[in-house]
């Protein structure tokens, strides 16, 4: 029996993991949140102080963690038993994950991982590579993006609510250089896969973007 996937790619801030996740639970399906994977392992390389720039180093501690997924109301992830849930979304966690991500062997060693997800009735899986990579066979693919200038304004818009502070012009550069890097990396770099459905939530509703989904699949 096949297992259908739905991938959802793009650029970090254009809504994918809202998007996913409303779309895995209306189809009841599976959720691979792959970003999540690589901000584990930028925790993992953070807390052990290694070199980003030692790739054997990172490759290490890739293939040693335990990862634990949680997935039924809100998403917890436990790194070797640990509740690391908390700090999956701070910038710094982003940008260090955007770095680690760009080893080629780094993302080797974390396919399979990827791949387990995939479970009946089905999966959504989102990230840079869902349908180019990972799931290049999957039967659905989207291409979700947004200028940088709205997604920037978007994470400001979340972390002031969250009580953080936040600075726009800061949060811009940043998103600039982790796009730059995530589409310039040699092995699987952010692209758009040729069968993909492009959508630019730009100046869309969530809601708008969920339905424009769900109508890929029906
Ligand atoms: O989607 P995110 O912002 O949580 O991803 C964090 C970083 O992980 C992103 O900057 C690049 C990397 N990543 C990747 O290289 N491939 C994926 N499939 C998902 C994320």
């Amino acid at each position: 029996m096949t297992i259908p996937v739905l991938t959802i790619d793009g650029p970090s801030g254009a809504g994918k993991g809202t998007v996913s996740r409303a779309v895995a639970k209306k189809l009841g399906w599976n959720y691979l949140d792959s970003g999540s994977i690589y901000r584990s392992l930028a925790i993992a390389v953070l807390q052990q102080a290694v070199d980003l720039e030692d790739e054997t180093a990172v490759v290490n501690v890739a293939q040693a963690m335990a990862l634990d997924f949680d997935c039924h109301d809100e998403l917890v992830v436990r790194l070797d038993g640990e509740d690391i849930t908390a700090q999956l979304g701070l910038e710094s966690t982003g940008n260090t994950a955007s770095i680690v991500a760009a080893l080629p062997e780094v993302r080797h060693v974390l396919l399979q991982k990827q791949k387990d997800f995939k479970r009946l009735p089905g999966l959504v899986a989102d990230g840079r590579d869902m349908g180019t990579v990972v799931f290049s066979d999957a039967e659905y693919k989207v291409f979700l993006t947004a200028s940088a200038a709205e997604r920037a304004g978007r994470r400001y818009k979340q972390l002031k609510e969250k009580g953080i502070d936040a600075n726009l012009s800061r949060i811009t550069n940043e998103i600039e250089e982790r796009d730059r890097r995530d589409r310039e990396r040699k092995t699987a770099p952010l692209a758009m896969a040729s069968d993909a459905r492009y959508i630019d939530s730009s100046d869309m509703t969530i809601n708008a973007v969920i339905d424009e989904v769900l109508n890929l699949i029906r």
